[in-house]
């Protein structure tokens, strides 16, 4: 069974929410889904996945959030070389830009990206949340 990890940080829960649309696409194409919270995440468990989904908003000014989601994303960074991955995360004001420098930090460490990363404005809208489902589908299929 293709095995999945979803790792996500969500303040008010639009990421999150997020979050579970991909773990439903994704099980509903027969993977083996786990969700993490950034600090149950490390090093040695990112070793037990080759497809990851992580998922972070548009925090700072177009960041990462810095006190839980990056540095855990800068710690397994190094090994996220050939590994499979799936970027989402909600937003507000800007036009996506945190989401646009993410994914060029992935493609940089050596990631297999899958698709351009979901941004959702706020709450995730039908569209959005069908663009999860999807990529939880996709990286079932990967
Ligand atoms: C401290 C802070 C900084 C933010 N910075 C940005 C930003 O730079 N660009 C943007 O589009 N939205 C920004 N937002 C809006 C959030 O990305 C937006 O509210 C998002 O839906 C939060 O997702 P969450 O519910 O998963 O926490 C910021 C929100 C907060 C609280």
């Amino acid at each position: 069974m293709s095995k999945l990890a979803i790792v996500y940080w969500s303040g008010t829960g639009n990421t999150e929410m997020m979050a579970n649309l991909v773990a439903e696409g994704a099980k509903k194409s027969g993977a083996d889904v786990t969700l993490y919270s950034p600090d149950e995440f490390s090093q040695t468990i990112i070793q037990d996945y080759d497809k990851i989904a992580f998922g972070c908003p548009s925090m700072g000014s177009e960041e990462l959030e810095d006190t839980e989601f990056e540095p855990m994303f800068s710690a397994v960074e190094s090994l996220l070389k050939d590994k499979t991955i799936g970027l989402f995360g909600s937003y507000d004001w800007g036009d996506g830009e945190w989401m646009r420098t993410w994914q060029e930090t992935c493609k940089s460490d050596g990631a297999v990206l899958i698709d351009n990363g979901v941004i959702s404005q706020d709450a995730p809208d039908e569209e959005a949340s069908e663009a999860c489902r999807q990529l939880g589908a996709k990286l079932a299929a990967a």
